[in-house]
């Protein structure tokens, strides 16, 4: 098992995701010229900024592209790459929620995306394992046999070329089955940096290792500032999923956490397909080579991030993959982030309550590839002034009072009852030294939470965790290594950094001294 917690960390965890293991030269570190003023900034490293920066740059416009840590270091570097034309939001649900013609309209979006990437590959001959694939939907019981049947014409309808098949690509037991045609599948690191590459190429700038706390807007022109710059744009993008700070974003769209294995099967006969469950929720399968081994690579256990057991989501993927398949080594193990949209579409546009001129892209549920890509097409499309059929639909500031209503208050009701419960409820741990190796944990000192974390040297770091984004308690992933947050997915390293926003500032850190004095007086 790779662990990349001595390596360069190139992803927000402490598990390596296979996508890593391919050696991929980065790209170079630049530098800002704070005279220059560039048409846009990008922020953020994953496939919706190179898409979008690429994109833009080929089109004329002169911008920069900055990635707090390293290019691919957040979903990007841990997604399972699957490209579809069915969503995790389903076409029924769309049907119901808006419309048939957005149906129609989000089912002509997916099949754009992946015709783009296919063509970005073949174009800019990048290596980047792309293949299509036929991808099976399967149900295993009377319930989800309905809403399989409510799908295939829901999506028919929407246009997708789905069909109902007698046979489901794993060897796991079904009841129905729908066949997608024209799915596909690639290495999303190597599609990234070589996208990057070329968007360099074109002239475009890329700065790793840049984070930009803040920005301000006058006359016309946005500072975005870091510790080390100033980098002066005429409109700047977010391709962070939520956005740092407080905004109505972070309501309208829940954290969640999907769970990766990727293992080596005795028989040597991999699944040639992509295929997918119905549970809840759902497990997804497919297959990859790299370096000349197949690996089988099966996802799910998903859950908020912050709730849950990071520790059981594993052990349950675990289970239930070795109840189908003969696993010989399970080889790489990771987790990954994504945003559920509140209404189930994604919010896509002109930041809500930002200075003008601020994009935003998030709420690409399980589909951040595709979506990622939809996003940055139609954020050059409006940074360009050209029309775009997704402008109105993907408007980060939609009302939709009917659709995700319920799930609306929940997740609120859900962020409430953490400002509460977290502060005044309470796990009382008397000692640190009940602290394993390797382990973080909330505990209760002198009245004061803290987040101790002890390193496999024995060395303790404490932290506040009072998250600094807007105040819940973080929650310790033993998996990953990592401060969650339940409220809104900000994640912080062992030391406080942040690894992925909302929150814009780090943990503050409790010198060790201040304990011994607090415990010395006891
Ligand atoms: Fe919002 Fe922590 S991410 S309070």
């Amino acid at each position: 098992m790779r662990n990349n917690e001595t390596e360069i960390n190139r992803r927000d965890g402490a598990n390596a995701s296979m996508w890593q293991a391919a050696s991929i030269n980065t790209v170079a570190k630049d530098h800002a010229n704070q005279e220059e003023i560039y048409d846009t900034l990008i922020i953020g490293g994953g496939i919706t900024g190179i898409t979008t920066a690429y994109l833009l740059q080929k089109q004329g416009k002169h911008c920069a592209l900055v990635e707090a840590k390293n290019l691919g270091f957040g979903t990007t570097g841990g997604t399972t790459a699957h490209l579809n034309t069915f969503l995790d939001t389903t076409y029924p649900e769309i049907d119901s929620d808006f419309s048939k013609e957005t149906s129609g309209l989000v089912a002509e979006g997916t099949k754009k995306m992946i015709k783009m990437i296919s063509t970005n590959i073949e174009e800019l001959k990048i290596d980047a394992d792309f293949e299509f694939k036929m991808a099976y939907l399967f149900s295993q019981n009377e319930k989800e046999t309905k809403e399989l049947q409510s799908i295939l014409e829901s999506s028919q309808a929407a246009g997708v070329a789905v069909s109902e098949a007698d046979e489901n690509g794993v060897p796991i037991p079904y009841d129905h089955v729908l066949r997608f045609e024209s799915q596909a599948q690639f290495h999303p690191l190597k599609y990234i940096t070589a996208l990057a590459k070329e968007f360099e190429k074109l002239g475009g700038k890329i700065i790793e290792q840049i984070f930009i706390h803040s920005t301000e807007l006058r006359e016309d022109i946005h500072y975005a500032k870091s510790d080390k710059f100033i980098i002066q744009a005429k409109n700047i993008v977010y391709a962070t999923h939520i956005p740092p700070g407080i905004n109505i974003l972070s309501l309208r769209n829940a954290p969640y956490r999907s769970y990766v294995l990727a293992v080596k099967l005795n028989s040597g006969e991999y699944p040639d397909c992509l295929a997918y469950d119905m549970q809840e929720p759902y497990h997804y399968f497919r297959s990859h080579e790299i370096d000349g081994q197949q690996y089988l690579i099966i996802g799910g256990a998903d859950h908020k991030t912050g709730h849950g057991d990071p520790l059981k989501a594993f052990e349950d993927l675990q289970d239930y993959a070795k109840k189908y398949f003969d696993i010989g080594e399970i080889s790489y193990k990771w987790s990954s982030q994504y945003y559920v949209p509140v209404d189930g579409l994604p919010y896509v546009g002109q930041l809500p309550g930002g200075d003008k001129g601020i994009y935003v892209a998030t709420g690409f549920n399980g589909n951040g590839m595709i979506l990622g890509s939809l996003s940055a097409v139609l954020i050059s499309d409006l940074i360009l002034g050209k029309e775009n059929p997704y402008e109105k639909l993907f408007n980060p500031s939609r009302l939709k009072p009917i659709a995700g209503f319920a799930e609306f208050v929940k997740e609120n009701a859900d962020v409430a009852y953490h400002f509460v419960a977290d502060r005044f409820g309470a796990e009382i741990i008397k000692s640190t030294s009940e602290l394993g190796k390797s382990e973080g944990k909330i505990v209760e000192f002198d009245g004061e939470k803290l987040a101790l974390y002890k390193d496999n040297a024995g060395k303790i770091t404490a932290l506040n965790p009072v998250c600094t984004h807007a105040g819940c308690i973080v929650n310790w992933n033993p998996t990953e290594k990592t401060w969650d947050c339940p409220c809104h997915g900000g994640r912080f390293s062992v030391d406080g950094q942040v690894l992925t926003g909302p929150p814009q500032k780090d943990l503050g850190s409790i010198p060790l001294e201040e304990l011994e004095s607090v415990r010395d007086k006891k």
